[in-house]
């Protein structure tokens, strides 16, 4: 049977394609290519406990008015509510203990992965107090539909 030659040239397109994606995820499989999109910076996941930042997570106040939030998220769990005041930027630092897990603050479009040996940093300014739920939209266990925080805007 003849098939047509510019059926032949798709087939070999799509051909192509094909070896190309599964190249992309036997790499990244390969290289454990999996880090945060934002601001990476390293350390040590076996060693959270006592890192000076994250063996502590708290919300500290700069003196410009500024707030930075230090969270450790872990299977299934934020820490404990988080407290911030509005009209001012919030800087939220996030990284995990155990696997990767979402953190996602409804409402806004904060939004970002918390991943073990990474840290993930954003800024984010609340305009109105209130309360807002914290997601982990990564899925990570048996609990993570369960894995919530809250975030209240003074
Ligand atoms: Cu943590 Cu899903």
């Amino acid at each position: 049977m003849q098939v047509e030659l510019y059926e032949r040239i798709w087939l070999w397109a799509a051909g192509v394609l094909i070896v190309a994606f599964l190249g992309a995820i036997l790499l990244t499989t390969a290289t454990q290519a999996v880090e945060p999109p934002s601001h990476v910076e390293t350390l040590d996941p076996t060693t959270l406990a006592t890192h000076p930042e994250f063996g502590t997570p708290a919300v500290a106040r700069r003196p410009d008015g500024s707030v930075v939030v230090t969270v450790v998220a872990s299977m299934f769990d934020f820490g404990p509510d988080i407290e911030v005041p509005a009209h001012a930027p919030v800087t939220f630092r996030l990284t995990s203990a155990d696997v990767v897990h979402g953190f996602q603050i409804v409402g806004t479009n904060a939004n970002a992965m918390a991943v073990p040996g990474y840290v993930s940093q954003f800024t984010v300014t609340f305009d109105a107090p209130g309360e807002h739920t914290i997601a982990c939209n990564e899925y990570c266990g048996l609990l993570h539909h369960a894995m919530v925080g809250k975030v209240i805007v003074k």
